[in-house]
């Protein structure tokens, strides 16, 4: 099954052009490796609606898992987690546990992250860190079972 991806980077000031985005290609590069086709990317700033809205429309173009980064934090901006469980179906908390886990023997901020999995109408969409490094090895940590995960979240029919 090939897994077609969306990014989402959340992002105030990288969706002003303050600064460039770099989140956005580290997980384009990762996602690439791992042999996935990226199908759409967006940077959005950190706005509930704009956020959900871009979910729904990757959602919409068939990206069976969506990535986001940023705004998992405790900044008075940082909205994703919250964005995303008003729109979600269900929530996978192993994600946010294993990611902050792994995280936690690199730095001890990683606790800070409100990394998250939810599914939202046929897409695993996975909330990251906003630092691109992070972000990156966050997504290292899950994603053996992000082919399964995808599957499940568009129903479907696999072996296990
Ligand atoms: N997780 C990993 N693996 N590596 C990191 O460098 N940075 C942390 C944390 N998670 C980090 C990480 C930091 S410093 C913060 S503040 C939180 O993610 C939240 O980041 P965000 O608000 O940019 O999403």
């Amino acid at each position: 099954m090939q897994i077609q991806v969306g990014i989402i980077t959340i992002s105030d000031r990288a969706s002003a052009g303050d600064y460039a985005d770099l989140g956005g290609p580290a997980l384009k590069a990762a996602a690439q490796k791992a042999g996935w086709q990226v199908l759409a990317e967006a940077i959005v700033p950190d706005d509930a609606k704009r956020i959900q809205d871009t979910i729904r429309s990757f959602s919409k173009q068939r990206c069976g898992l969506i990535l986001t980064t940023g705004g998992t934090g405790i900044a008075a901006r940082d909205v994703t987690p919250e964005a995303i469980r008003m729109i979600m179906r269900v929530e996978l908390p192993g994600f946010g546990e294993v990611m902050r886990a792994e995280s936690m023997k690199i730095t001890p901020n990683a606790i800070l992250s409100r990394n998250l999995a939810a599914v939202v109408d046929d897409s695993l969409v996975i909330a990251l860190p906003g630092k691109p490094s992070g972000a990156v090895e966050c997504l290292s940590f899950v994603q053996d079972a992000i082919p399964h995960g995808v599957a499940l979240a568009q129903a479907t029919p696999t072996s296990c």
